[in-house]
């Protein structure tokens, strides 16, 4: 038989969950494109849509919205453990122990939507406490008036953050919420596939997610915009690379072979909020340049911006350290990988691959 190194292109599930098009550039979410998702929907109402398979009534919403702001209250041995373990527990190694821990509510088969949204809602409070501690400041409580989004920054910084920010980081979220059977989903639906709990999927999710090869920061790019650092000296930097045989961080996709649809939606955001953080606007200049300098150096590659672009430009602009990247994507996450869950539950077949045995054989 042959063997598929890394499982390239093997098509190990059916979905009705997203389409990842690479070839047109395109990314579904249960029959919604994910650009328009991102910039109509709040978090909340996405992962109702890969939950459910429908966007919510006026009268769902209400009630999600209010059971998910009581789940963003933490129980307080899950406060105690984040505030116990070594400093030596980096950002993702306290989410994995924090999600895991959450509580027997969340350990029982098959994974339940409030199950999901208990963990999901709980993904940010865990990441803003510990980023807290972690700086020596306080925790502070969610505020169970604001959205999502809203209620993880207040969380990190303790301002109401400006619409601008949320509207982004918002925008970042749902375009990060799904992306098909990548490695830390795939990890999740083979944890629930022996019938094991959501909370062990979710954590097993967190620990591929961790490692560089598929959680890796976007922190070449804000190296790059960092060493632009204002508009006019983007042609001469950008150049400069090109012309030194530099990738441009950033740029091109290995799936998306035209443009990342989530690259594209994120940079329609930061064009419309224009003017309202710096950052946007020397990404939106970088990109244009970086776009027509690549057609020139490089003709027929199709080399657009890709996802980690614009989420770059958006962190900074938030001004989060990268020790939040990662744990930030994960958090996106948790509504994606709980979708994929519900899926290998309802039609649930142990997921057991062979390997070809090539090492000795016993001596007669
Ligand atoms: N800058 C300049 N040239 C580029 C870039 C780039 N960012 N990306 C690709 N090219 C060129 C290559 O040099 C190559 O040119 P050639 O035909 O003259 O040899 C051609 O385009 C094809 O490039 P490959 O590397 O073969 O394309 P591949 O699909 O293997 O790589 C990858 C995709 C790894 C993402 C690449 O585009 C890259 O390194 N980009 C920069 C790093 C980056 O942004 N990574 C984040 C990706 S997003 C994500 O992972 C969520």
């Amino acid at each position: 038989m042959a063997i598929v190194n890394g499982l390239a292109d093997v098509v190990a599930a059916e979905t009705n969950v997203s389409l990842v098009d690479g070839k047109n550039g395109v990314l579904v979410y249960r029959g919604h494109f994910a650009a328009d998702l991102a910039r109509h929907e709040r978090y909340e109402d996405v992962a109702y849509l890969l939950w459910y398979g429908q966007l919510p009534s006026e009268e769902e919403r209400v009630a999600f919205y209010e059971e998910w702001a009581q789940a963003a209250t933490l129980p307080s041995h899950v406060e105690n453990l984040i505030d116990q373990l070594p400093e030596s527990y980096g950002m993702m190694e306290t989410l994995r122990t924090a999600v895991s821990a959450m509580g027997e509510e969340t350990y029982s088969w098959p994974a339940s939507k409030s199950q999901a949204l208990r963990l999901t809602s709980a993904a940010t409070t865990i990441v803003a406490r510990r980023y807290r501690r972690l700086q020596g400041l306080d925790p502070i409580a969610p505020d169970l008036s604001l959205s999502h989004v809203a209620r993880f920054l207040h969380m990190l910084e303790g301002n109401v953050p400006s619409e601008a920010h949320v509207a982004a980081l918002n925008a970042y979220m749902i375009l990060t919420a799904e992306h098909g059977l990548n490695a830390s989903t795939f990890t999740g639906r083979v944890i629930a596939s022996t019938q094991s709990d959501l909370a062990s999927a979710l954590t097993g999710a967190i620990g591929a997610m961790k490692g560089p090869l598929h959680g890796g920061a976007p922190s070449g790019v804000i190296d790059l915009l960092e060493e632009i650092g204002s508009e006019e000296n983007a042609e001469t930097v950008l150049r400069g690379k090109i012309e030194a045989g530099e990738k441009l961080m950033g740029f091109g996709h290995r799936v998306y072979k035209t443009v990342d649809p989530r690259g594209q939606a994120l940079k329609q955001i930061t064009l419309e909020l224009k003017g309202r953080d710096p950052w946007f606007d020397l990404a939106n200049h970088v990109e244009k340049i970086a776009v027509d300098l690549l057609a020139e150096y490089k003709p027929g590659r199709q080399l657009y911006a890709n996802v980690e672009f614009y989420a770059a430009a958006i962190l900074k602009a938030l001004q989060f350290p990268s020790a939040l990247f990662t744990p930030t994507f994960s958090a996106a996450r948790m509504a994606g990988w709980s979708a994929h869950v519900f899926e290998q539950n309802e039609n649930n077949k142990i997921i057991r691959p062979a390997a070809e045995y090539i090492g000795p054989m016993p001596k007669e």
